[in-house]
């Protein structure tokens, strides 16, 4: 017989297609249930799944998937797979970077910009009817270009952010676990700080590190006040980074200028003290998502989980196995 995958939600029906020459593809075409128990029910039959951030895989949903060999994440992210328990059990883990980075930088850069420029709060105003004629003092926004950018977490996308800014004639600050090349540093044009300076000297912070319990609310009402009053937080990595109580405090209280926001802590419920401030800027976790990217995203997930499972052209050397 032929191998089983398992595909989580509708993706692109052409893309997953490619699926069906190896393998008995069970697809979920409604809108998918990702609860545990759903998805334990569905891993249960599966050798491979591609599953996306919304489906948590960990010990409890494997724990019967004795045939399970592979799990495919369509996303660069992937705290909702524990790798640990995936390992212990001889299942390959993938993700999709790479394919993402620019898009995903490209809109980092705009929520930073929409924040630091007061953009959907000035279209709101207009929308209501507030606009009666050219308003000189009104939503005046924090500079960009010539400011400091401080970006934490330098992997691809980071570094995406870094040139973009050099176009902007910013200076830029970053901090990572590691510090990088000098090569890269240099092509980047920016500099290593620690993680107190990162947040003391910059003007707009971008978070763009991986999410894992350690670095679980690591930006907390103590981080958030060593912070300018005039700056701006972006966040395009996980919701669980921010303490999201300690940021509505520091927007409520002018301690913080404005707060650009695509990912949550309890994605999609969002907290309603941030629904209702107006200086932050909210995206529903739409970073990556370009059409082409999304496509992209998909085929390289594809591919991972034909590899994976020991079929196609990588047979066996999946490209982007998660160690
Ligand atoms: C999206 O958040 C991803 O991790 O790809
Ligand atoms: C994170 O994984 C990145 O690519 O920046």
């Amino acid at each position: 017989a032929r191998p089983r995958v398992w595909v989580s939600q509708p993706l692109f029906d052409d893309i997953v297609a490619r699926l069906d020459r190896y393998f008995e593809v069970a697809a979920t075409h409604a809108v998918a249930d990702h609860s545990p128990a759903a998805i334990a029910r569905a891993l249960r039959e599966a050798d491979g799944a591609l599953v996306t951030l919304n489906d948590p895989v960990g010990a409890a949903e494997i724990a019967q998937a004795s045939r399970l060999r592979a799990v495919a994440n369509v996303g660069v992210g992937y705290n909702n797979l524990d790798v640990a328990a995936l390992q212990a059990r001889g299942i390959v883990a993938t993700n999709t970077p790479d394919v993402l980075t620019e898009t995903t930088a490209d809109f980092g850069f705009a929520l930073m910009m929409a924040a630091a420029r007061r953009i959907t709060e000035a279209e709101r105003w207009l929308r209501d009817g507030q606009w009666r004629g050219w308003a000189f003092h009104s939503l005046l926004g924090a500079e960009i270009h010539g400011t400091t950018l401080g970006i934490l977490g330098m992997g691809r996308i980071g570094q995406g952010i870094a040139r973009r800014a050099g176009g902007f004639g910013m200076r830029v600050l970053y901090h990572n676990r590691s510090r990088l090349p000098e090569a890269i540093e240099n092509e980047c044009r920016a500099a290593y700080v620690d993680y107190e300076t990162l947040f003391a000297q910059a003007d707009h912070v971008v978070l763009v590190l991986p999410y894992s319990a350690q670095n679980h609310h690591r930006i907390d009402a103590a981080t958030l006040a060593r912070m300018k009053p005039t700056a701006t937080l972006t966040n395009i990595a996980r919701g669980g980074l921010i303490d999201e109580a300690a940021l509505a405090d520091a927007l409520a209280s002018g301690r913080l200028a404005a707060a650009g926001l695509d990912v949550f802590e309890g994605e999609p419920q969002v907290d309603p003290r941030l629904l209702a401030l107006r200086n932050v800027v909210l995206t529903p976790h739409i970073a990556s998502g370009s059409l082409a990217t999304r496509r992209a995203m998909v085929s390289l997930a594809v591919d991972n989980l034909i590899a994976a499972l020991g079929f196609g052209p990588e047979a066996g050397k999946p490209p982007n196995v998660i160690s």
